[in-house]
């Protein structure tokens, strides 16, 4: 696999935690500590891969709907994953980044997050964005009020073009995903990076998400070099082939 044509920025929806637990008899937490060994797996994979972001669709803004007992499972298993893994990052120079509505976090998470993300803030391998209380339309409304923000005043009303509001979105410096993968079946977005998919290549597994490893990323990555991205154009160039 040639470093070239690697993907830069992979995000994952990482689907399919509760079906696992079902599919053996357990209960749906079960199902999301699994799902915490595999995100350290693949994590490694993409690190190792030299992979320089990589997304990961944690907590959507539509997951507080579940019951409190979940969330509060699944909230748990972030701060344990951010407190536990330091030494992992610091060893393989992960910078831990955020992206999601910190203002609806519960202020301990909110505050792990920070120093996690503060304390990696330097490393220049892989970047890991932790999509938490994540939405991408709350993102897009978020960055147009920032942007809104900036602008008060009495001088003329703003104008809103593509590159004024991707300054606003939460990490403006990272590359547009290249290969969004979801997993445990399902064909839709959920909710996952509305502005920045808009030309993601998409991967669908029907494996569930604590059964996925490094060797499901390498397959992934895989079929994504296999992909002819036209963004709009024609293969070849301007007459096509
Ligand atoms: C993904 O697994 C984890 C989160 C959404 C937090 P699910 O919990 O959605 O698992 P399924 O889709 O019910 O199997
Ligand atoms: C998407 O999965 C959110 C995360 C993986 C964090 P969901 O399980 O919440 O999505 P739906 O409900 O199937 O659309
Ligand atoms: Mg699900």
């Amino acid at each position: 696999m040639t470093k070239s044509a690697l993907p830069a920025h992979v995000g994952i929806i990482m689907d399919g935690n509760g079906r696992w637990a079902k599919s053996r008899g357990q209960v749906r937490t079960a199902g999301h500590l699994e799902g915490l060994t595999a995100a350290k797996k693949v994590v490694k994979a993409a690190s190792d891969m030299g992979i320089s972001y990589l997304t990961l669709y944690t907590f959507s803004t539509e997951n507080w709907k579940r019951a409190a007992e979940e969330v509060g499972f699944i909230m748990g298993l972030v701060k344990q994953y951010l407190r536990g893994e330091l030494n992992f990052y610091r060893e393989n120079r992960i910078r831990i980044r955020h992206t999601g509505d910190v203002a609806g976090l519960p202020p301990d998470i909110a505050a792990e997050l920070k120093a996690a993300c503060d304390d990696t803030r330097d490393f220049e391998g892989m970047q890991v964005i932790l999509a938490l209380n994540y939405g991408g339309r709350d993102e897009i409304v978020r960055a147009v009020n920032r942007a809104l923000a900036t602008s008060a005043g009495t001088g003329p009303k703003p104008v809103f073009t593509e590159d004024r509001i991707r300054q606003f979105l939460d990490n403006p410096d990272v590359p547009d995903p290249d290969l969004i993968i979801r997993t445990a079946g399902e064909f839709r977005t959920s909710n996952f990076l509305l502005w920045e998919g808009a030309y993601a290549e998409y991967f669908i597994s029907d494996k569930f998400w604590p059964d996925w490893t490094g060797e499901d990323l390498a397959l992934a990555v895989q079929d994504y070099q296999s992909r002819d991205r036209r963004y709009g154009g024609l293969a070849g160039g301007i007459a096509g082939v």
